[in-house]
């Protein structure tokens, strides 16, 4: 069976967590310190603080914003569950609006979507490709939009406006007009899963790009004690002699990443453009190259002249199919030792969100995008005859549909 996305590991991960592990120190320390200042000089920014996964990183910004009951956030309808999810923790309303054909968020309809109750917009790099940050940048900057803004925490005040919160699960490494994702708006979240482009088993990292007068190294401090219970001295500074007594200044959080998990990351982030990028961007090629020649498939793009991809999800479509149609495809693929997946079943089709009041028929782009869609195998270890395998597979199982 060719699996969808396993991880890489080879001996460099496994003698860079084993040397963690017998380091002496396994949880935050000065592996998650270096995994931060080069995530941050990778993208370009200053601060970058290291969660245990993107959920956490984009519920904790939340929070730091203030972000509570009779409050609302726009979300796209065609994303993973987490991204609402975290809104709903908080005791918000996440706020659905429908998407382009790209599959990323529609400007027109999140500006549609705004009231005096919006405080955040989560846009989501679907497959890795950036969503538009000029015009989303500009949109919460237009003097009415601004007007529209009612400050109640004392950040929200120091913004004066709704803030951006990108949810770039998918694109470490994509850029935008020349650069990275982490650097495009106030602040995103990368996810570190076990299926994302560079993984650390679990974990996140959340880059803080924030405009003036914010000063990002005094939140990175902030957001360190929020993300240990509020503690004000971490365990590792609690190891210094003599340096046992600590304090608590809020109810935090407990997100930490661990030294071991960082271990992972460090490995993967030193070959990421090198090695994996080229990879994924060679696989990416071939499936283009070949699923372009027939009519029946539409190709995503993944460049444009302001965007690159961070290669990671091939997203397929097959024209003029029903949902039943692609899901009868999807076994055929299966059946051929094919390991294929949909990205995503949109919000509202999951029973929480239906429940909620949320209906499919008002996000018609994000049903028609999600329907005729396949997600293909990518990932580092994926051989040129088992992509050649996997093209067959799809191929056939289409025209036999
Ligand atoms: C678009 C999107 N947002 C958020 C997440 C959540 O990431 P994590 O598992 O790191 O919390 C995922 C993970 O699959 C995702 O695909």
């Amino acid at each position: 069976m060719i699996p969808f996305s396993p991880p890489r590991v080879d001996e460099l991960i496994v003698s860079e967590v084993t040397a963690a592990l017998l380091s002496g120190w396994i949880t935050t320390g000065p592996r998650v310190k270096k995994f931060e200042e080069m995530i941050a000089d990778y993208c370009g920014i200053k601060q970058v603080l290291c969660v245990n996964s993107n959920s956490a990183g984009l519920e904790l910004m939340l929070r730091w914003f203030g972000v509570g009951p009779g409050d609302e956030v726009i979300v796209p309808a065609y994303t993973y569950c987490a991204t609402a999810n975290v809104v709903v923790h908080c005791g918000a309303k996440p706020v659905m609006v429908d998407v382009n054909d790209d599959f990323c968020i529609n400007v027109e309809n999140v500006r549609r979507a705004i009231t005096p109750r919006t405080k955040v917009i989560v846009p989501v790099d679907i497959a890795g490709m950036p969503c538009d940050y000029d015009e989303l940048n500009a949109l919460v900057n237009e003097p009415e939009i601004k007007k529209l803004f009612k400050a109640n925490s004392p950040e929200q005040t120091q913004l004066g406006r709704i803030l951006i919160l990108a949810d770039a699960a998918h694109s470490i490494g994509a850029s935008y007009k020349g650069k990275h994702t982490g650097a495009l708006t106030d602040l995103s979240v990368f996810s570190f899963h076990a299926v994302k482009n560079l993984t650390t088993a679990e974990g996140g990292a959340i880059c803080l790009n924030l405009p003036e007068p914010f000063d990002n190294e005094q939140i990175y401090k902030r957001l360190r004690v929020m993300s240990l219970h509020g503690q004000s001295k971490d365990a590792l500074a609690k190891t210094q002699i003599g340096n046992w007594r600590y304090d608590v200044t809020e109810a935090g959080f407990k997100c930490n990443m661990t030294d071991v998990l960082a271990a992972i990351g460090l490995v993967e982030l030193q070959r990421y453009d090198s090695e994996t990028l080229a990879r994924r961007a060679e696989i990416f090629e071939a499936y283009s190259r070949a699923f372009s020649k027939y009519p029946q498939f539409k190709v995503p793009v993944y460049k444009t002249e302001d965007k690159k991809t961070s290669y990671h999800l091939y997203l397929l479509r097959v024209n003029g199919i029903t949902e039943q149609q692609r899901d009868e495809i999807l076994q055929r693929i299966f059946s051929r030792e094919v390991s294929v997946n949909v990205h995503y079943l949109p919000l509202p089709m999951l029973s929480f969100y239906k429940n909620e009041g949320y209906r499919m028929d008002d996000y018609p782009t994000a049903y028609r995008n999600y329907s005729c869609e396949i997600s293909l195998p990518v990932y580092y270890d994926l051989t040129p005859q088992q992509v050649d395998t996997v093209i067959d597979a799809v191929v056939q199982a289409v025209m036999n549909k």
